[in-house]
């Protein structure tokens, strides 16, 4: 063996302090991420997790904190959480009364992960039903499926005894897309780059003066927890991207794009545009980089460094070239560590035993998407 200079040594130790920090495995084998035994409870989330309470005393992440501390389900929690913005209609981007589809109807997404059981559920363009998250949870539960979307999943819920509601819009949401459709609709069905640059300037300009950021054109609440036996769950609903073509389906209802859960690694969900999560396959992508060793904070931020790497389009990209659509990942690890990250600035959601409060996120860029 020839023997290496003092510069080669320091590289080569180099090289192995970094595999010890990252190992690489390949997809499929065991996991690396070794947590204690038992935990403190936590549970992360987007910050409209930490912002409506549907005329009660609690916030999502409230909610679902004190669930898991009292010892329930940790899947169960997380879901109690987001219920609550599904149904406070004052949160527009979930649930009843939030932005409805071009045609004025709500077609809503979720989906929902089990880390100790192994169990999935999802649904898509779910008409009628406050709770698609419930719904999600009942094709996790109760068949051999783990997506239903549409007509198919409405007539479950409707066997399961779920209310059908003619209509899911509020007389906001309904004034909302009268005013969008008003303004927009000769331009819908244009090619996508026409579209974006004519829609986009309204869509924006409506949800302004709604108060709902235009990173949350594409609404969603996701809520991940941690149990004190390290159980990890999450759930992730939506009412989808505002006056979106009908039809459309984003990445909250599709395992490995809007949430992602292995009980041995983690969980990771997201908010912003779902087309960004279906391309790259993102949540899916954080939880593997946690596997494989890597801190929530700098898969997250990995992941995101990817999906703008991914974005070339000319009608996807601001003035300064960057991604023009904000997306923000929710992640925490079978440790108890977490993260929230966000191609720009923006805040989550986080409980633990001191309490909820809503932090800035870890951002990738500087400035806002649309600039
Ligand atoms: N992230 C939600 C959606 O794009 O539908």
């Amino acid at each position: 063996m020839k023997p290496i200079n003092r510069r080669q040594f320091v590289r080569a130790g180099a090289a192995v302090a970094a595999a010890a920090a990252v190992p690489s495995r390949a997809f499929g084998q065991a996991p690396t991420v070794l947590a204690p035994k038992t935990v403190r409870p936590l549970v992360v989330c987007s910050a409209n997790g930490h912002q409506y309470r549907n005329g009660g005393a609690e916030t999502c992440v409230e909610k679902a904190f004190a669930m898991i501390a009292s010892g329930r389900d940790v899947l169960d929690a997380v879901i109690a959480g987001v219920t609550l913005n599904e149904q406070d209609p004052l949160d527009m981007t979930v649930g009843f009364g939030a932005l409805p589809n071009a045609d004025g109807v709500l077609q809503l997404d979720a989906s929902c992960m089990h880390g100790p059981l192994k169990r999935a559920g999802g649904v898509s363009a779910l008409e009628g039903v406050k709770t698609p998250s419930l719904v999600a949870r009942a094709v996790a539960d109760r068949t051999d499926h783990h997506l239903l979307t549409g007509a198919g999943a409405q007539a479950f819920a409707r066997r399961l005894g779920f209310e059908i509601l003619p209509d899911l819009n509020t007389e906001a949401s309904r004034k909302a897309w009268f005013e969008w459709k008003r303004q927009t609709d000769p331009l819908h069905y244009l090619d996508p780059e026409d579209r974006e640059v004519a829609v986009r300037k309204v869509s924006l300009a409506i949800l302004r003066r709604l108060g709902v950021e235009p990173e949350h054109a594409y609404g969603t609440i996701n809520c991940n927890g941690l149990g004190p036996k390290g159980e990890v769950c999450g759930v992730t609903t939506t009412a989808g991207l505002a006056w979106k073509i009908p039809g459309r389906v984003g990445d909250s209802p599709i395992l490995g794009a809007g949430l992602y859960v292995d009980n041995a690694a983690g969980a990771a969900g997201s908010t912003g545009r779902g087309e960004a999560n279906l391309y790259n396959l993102s949540s899916f992508l954080v939880v593997e980089l946690m596997r494989q060793g890597l801190h929530p904070k700098d898969a997250g931020l990995a992941v995101l460094k990817r999906i703008k790497a991914n974005t070339i389009e000319k009608r996807l990209l601001n003035s300064r070239g960057l991604p023009n659509f904000g997306l923000n990942f929710y992640i925490l690890n079978a440790k108890g560590e977490h993260a929230g990250v966000g191609m720009y600035p923006s805040r989550y959601a986080v409980c633990t035993e001191n309490g909820a409060e809503t932090r800035p996120v870890e951002a990738l860029c500087e400035g806002r998407a649309e600039d």
